[in-house]
């Protein structure tokens, strides 16, 4: 089973595979799924700026196309270290379909792990699958 600082090291990684002509703000994402399967993604920028991907949103959909349905844990690498790249709000909820409060999200930069959260710390009180379940 791939440990954190696999998983970071994947999220560099992916970040060196990002297409971000525009902001020039490369971004990596790597996904430990509940197999132990790590899936990566960077974002994918768009001349129509608004049509762009996220590189969460980027790892996800690899995850889903390889069979994984859970989130385990996700590391995310992004800037240049001075401040944390974060996951944008769209992709905490993109994060929370496939995870819960209590998924690790790490955040790093180019030289490695800086910080880490749980999802729950990074979108309270969300809304998820549970509220539409039968
Ligand atoms: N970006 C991500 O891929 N993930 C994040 O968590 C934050 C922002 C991307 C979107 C855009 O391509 C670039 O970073 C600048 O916003």
């Amino acid at each position: 089973m791939p440990n954190e600082a696999q998983l970071m090291t994947a999220a560099i990684a992916a970040m060196g595979h990002a297409y971000a002509p525009y902001s020039k703000f490369p971004v990596g994402a790597a996904i430990l799924d509940e197999a132990g399967t790590i899936h990566a993604g960077a974002n994918v920028e768009n001349a129509a700026y608004p049509v762009g991907n996220c590189a969460e949103a980027s790892a996800i959909a690899a995850m889903v196309m390889a069979g994984g349905r859970r989130i385990a844990m996700v590391a995310v690498a992004g800037g240049d270290g001075d401040l944390l790249c974060t996951p944008c709000g769209a992709c905490r909820q993109r994060i929370r379909e496939f995870g819960d409060a209590a998924t690790p999200v790490l955040v790093g930069g180019p030289d490695g792990f800086q910080r880490r959260f749980t999802l729950g710390e990074l979108l309270p009180e969300s809304f998820g699958p549970e509220n539409l379940a039968d």
